[in-house]
């Protein structure tokens, strides 16, 4: 990028801004104008690389060590989308887990699979799922391994729940069906490193990486890798990933990756992923001096980047507004908690702001608590209803529907999707009959529904 912006004295190609400022209002600094670029001579083609994006992909699949890495500049969306496509040429059912994120079904919509839906364990004190115990993978495996063409995992979960993949990606080997793990909020646990075991370390076939969660790329990049042994078929895969990407793709989103790689590398990335891990130490220390919050630890493995916490007898929307009103910006409300995210980008003075918002909580905490109500979910250990799946989500969005007032749509098949970010869980999925439920947890006001 560097060469051609040097080398280059008049452009008459794309974008349409030259390299030059549209006029001197922007919010956008001048370099960045300059460093728009698109695939140039020199600059490679993101759908068949052969040149420094190659070169990229072959750095990152290095690191994680991978068999294979393919660049994403539509996040990991794109790449669990694209491993969807890639496993509706083996089968037509797939193990999906109810707190799959969103691009899942949309995977599942584009491709036509139909989802056998598991469970991961169900945490009622934090009203959220936890990891994959590898005994109920193994429950399901037994009774549907052979007609699978895959089964998911998200490992760790949005709340940072670590599951035993290398367990689990034993039994799918044992059954002949690909693991595909939803590794997007760990894409920092680096092989050989003081972070818990990797996705691909333990074994999974495809593993899609957030690089803009806890990394330090730009936000939508990402990216699929294949394991050492994967039974997927790199070229299948990178053509699914094609349908999928933009043709124009932005080359200041693909630096940040190179960005990212040069910070990861060698030493920096043992060194940095060290330093995340002390400053999540010192946080979760600072947390349990306070005996009105609690943080969260499953039983399982949790992952360092991701603290989930929850102020006693309050709705964690409370803690969150306290925060925000203090300058310190959470993640989201989760369950009952309230998501800290740490990242490369963390420092010491992040810690110390936030250390010095709970001090002032704790002289505002009585009043908080008053004014707290806490709601009948937070008291009645709400849980997901079941899912009961009588379409296919392709064939329900393909069908003729109505759009309905939510009490109405009760019992009908849904025909969309609702699976509101953050986290991007699936409330309702289309296919699936509408529980009553609907009217209690989703507040949805109409819901499209399939004329049966
Ligand atoms: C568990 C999980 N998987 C996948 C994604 C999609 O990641 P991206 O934003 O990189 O497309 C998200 C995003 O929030 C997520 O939480």
């Amino acid at each position: 990028m560097a060469r051609h912006i040097a080398f280059e004295s008049a452009s008459f190609h794309t974008p349409g801004h030259k390299g030059r400022l549209g006029d001197n209002s922007s919010a956008i600094p001048t370099e960045t104008w300059r460093q728009d670029l698109t695939e140039l001579p020199g600059l490679d083609e993101l759908s068949s690389p052969t040149g420094v994006l190659a070169d990229l992909e072959s750095r990152a699949a290095c690191l994680w060590q991978a068999s294979e890495t393919m660049l994403s500049l539509n996040g990991a969306s794109a790449g669990l989308v694209a491993a969807m496509f890639t496993l509706a040429a083996r089968g037509s059912t797939v193990l999906v887990p109810r707190n799959a994120h969103r691009s899942v079904i949309h995977g599942l919509i584009l491709s036509g699979l139909f989802p056998v839906w598991y469970e991961s364990v169900w945490d009622d004190d934090w009203g959220i799922w936890g990891p994959v115990l590898a005994t109920s993978a193994e429950r399901v495996l037994t009774r549907c391994g052979g007609e699978l063409a895959g089964v998911v995992v998200v490992s760790p979960t949005y709340a940072g729940a670590i599951s035993d993949i290398a367990a689990i990606a034993h039994l799918c080997k044992f059954h002949g069906v690909p693991l595909i793990v939803d590794e997007a909020h760990g894409a920092h646990l680096l092989p050989n490193s003081v972070m818990p075991c990797s996705a691909l370390s333990a074994g999974a076939d495809i593993v899609v990486h957030s690089l803009h969660k806890t990394l330090t790329a730009l936000t939508q990049t990402g990216l699929v890798h294949l394991g050492k042994n994967s039974s997927i078929e790199p070229h299948a895969l990178r053509a699914a990933l094609n349908l999928l990407q933009t043709s124009s793709p932005s080359y200041i989103l693909l630096s940040s990756i190179e960005q990212t790689l040069n910070t990861l590398e060698g030493h920096k990335g043992q060194a940095a992923v060290e330093q995340l891990l002390c400053y999540s130490t010192d946080l979760i220390d600072t947390l349990k001096t306070f005996p009105e919050l609690v943080v969260y630890q499953p039983r399982d493995q949790i992952d360092p980047a991701h603290i989930l916490v929850k102020l006693r007898q309050a709705e964690p929307q409370v803690f969150y507004d306290f925060l925000t009103s203090q300058g310190v910006f959470p993640e989201a409300t989760l369950g009952k908690g309230t998501l800290l995210m740490l990242g490369l980008g963390t420092t010491m003075s992040d810690l110390n702001t936030l250390q010095s918002a709970l001090a002032t909580l704790r002289s505002h905490l009585n009043q908080l608590l008053d004014e707290s109500v806490v709601s009948a979910r937070l008291h009645a250990g709400w849980r997901p209803p079941e899912v009961i799946q009588i379409l296919s989500p392709r064939q329900a969005v393909m069908m003729p529907q109505e759009v309905l007032p939510a009490h109405r749509a009760v019992s009908r098949v849904a025909a969309e999707l609702i699976a509101p970010c953050p986290p991007g869980i699936p409330l309702i999925v289309p296919g699936q009959r509408v529980p009553e439920e609907i009217l209690k947890f989703a507040s949805v006001q109409k819901l499209k529904v399939v004329i049966e």
